[in-house]
């Protein structure tokens, strides 16, 4: 009985997330061609009736594997309803107030546009972009207040549901380390964003010790907020380009990264993957969630080529064809086969033994 009401709060909680995220995106679509109607090389291909059937039905599925996994206790059923609602009442005003800004900036095509008074001096020129058309990139707090809102309208509420899609492949892999006391093992989180997988990784290891790295210090700020705030270790979070991670070799049992790929030009992509095969430990496992791809989700061919046109994405074209198995080989790594669930994929590698 218990169950079955969580579930039905689950499934009710989501089918509002999910209606809300619609219908920002249908007003806001139809204010923006209002307002500033998009030039020829933006204009989108409307998703024919069949595409939408399937992302409804994929995205039911998706929410179904997320309950499944926390009735079997992969992790517990609280971190479905991990949801930061202050920060939706008080930052939802402010991402409509800005909106004005993004379809300005969009339209005069100005995608590295940062405020005088941010000092972009210490970060990779591929990085310096308004990603997603946002305001300062991701170098401000205003960036890194709006940004879990604007990722949860984007995915119609679901993207928690695709981060914690890494928490049963990280937690297998970890079994190979099952000698170790759990207060010992050590799972670093890169590209860490504002902490969002940290805070569910942190639900199935409440005793290991968690690591996370970004290059953005706002959105680090952020990741510090909200991870102080649950029991236990806190999280060690550090500035740090994910090309050059600041750790010893062989020093986690377990990396996770979430989003991370898509926003990364092709020789960047290697090297962080470079990276976490180094900073892994023989028989330590990386878990890599990111946006589909051309060659598992042909079906979604129309999405994979609107979003880019949307959301100011310049590597995502090439992402979308890049051979991420090919490069973890390359490193070292042995790879499972990959998966999809909704709008995300994932790679689960091992570094041999
Ligand atoms: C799309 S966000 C994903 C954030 C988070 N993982 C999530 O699940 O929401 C991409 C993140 O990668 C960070 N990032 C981009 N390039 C990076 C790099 N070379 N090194 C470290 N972090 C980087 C950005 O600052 C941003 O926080």
């Amino acid at each position: 009985m218990t169950d079955t009401l969580t579930k039905l709060a689950y499934q009710t909680v989501q089918q509002g997330k999910s209606a809300f995220g619609l219908a920002h995106k249908t007003l806001s679509a139809q204010m923006l061609s209002f307002f500033s109607p998009a030039p020829e090389d933006r204009q989108t291909d409307s998703l024919p009736v069949d595409v939408l059937a399937l992302i409804r039905q994929r995205l039911n599925i998706l929410l179904e594997t997320d309950w499944h996994d926390a009735e079997q206790g992969v992790y517990p059923a609280e971190l479905l309803f991990d949801n930061p609602w202050d920060d939706f009442f008080r930052f939802y005003p402010l991402l409509v107030m800005d909106m004005p800004a993004i379809w300005e900036r969009a339209k005069q095509k100005r995608h590295q546009d940062f405020d005088k008074a941010i000092n972009t001096e210490a970060y990779p020129s591929y990085y310096l972009q308004n990603f997603h058309h946002q305001t300062n990139g991701y170098l401000s707090d205003l960036s890194a207040n709006l940004y879990d809102l604007q990722v949860e309208i984007l995915f119609n509420g679901s993207a928690d549901a695709m981060r914690r899609r890494v928490l049963a492949p990280l937690k297998q892999g970890l079994a190979a380390f099952s000698t170790v006391l759990p207060s010992q093992l050590r799972v670093l989180d890169v590209a860490c964003g504002t902490g969002r997988t940290l805070r569910f990784v942190r639900g199935i290891l409440p005793q290991a010790s968690l690591y996370g790295t970004d290059l953005s210090p706002a959105y680090l700020r952020k990741a510090n907020h909200h991870l102080s705030q649950l029991p236990g270790e806190l999280p060690q979070l550090a500035q740090a380009n994910a090309e050059e991670l600041p750790y010893q070799d062989g020093y986690f049992h377990g990396i996770t990264c979430v989003f991370l790929f898509h926003e990364l030009p092709p020789a960047a992509r290697q090297a962080v993957i470079d990276q976490c095969f180094r900073v892994l430990k023989p028989g330590g496992t990386l878990v890599i969630c990111d946006s589909i791809q051309e060659s598992d989700s042909p079906e979604f061919a129309v999405t994979m080529r609107n979003f880019p046109k949307m959301f100011h994405e310049p590597y995502y074209r090439h992402y979308v064809t890049d051979d991420l198995v090919k490069r973890l080989e390359t490193s070292g790594f042995t790879v499972e086969p990959t998966v999809t669930h909704f709008m995300s994929k994932y790679w689960v590698a091992h570094k041999p033994v």
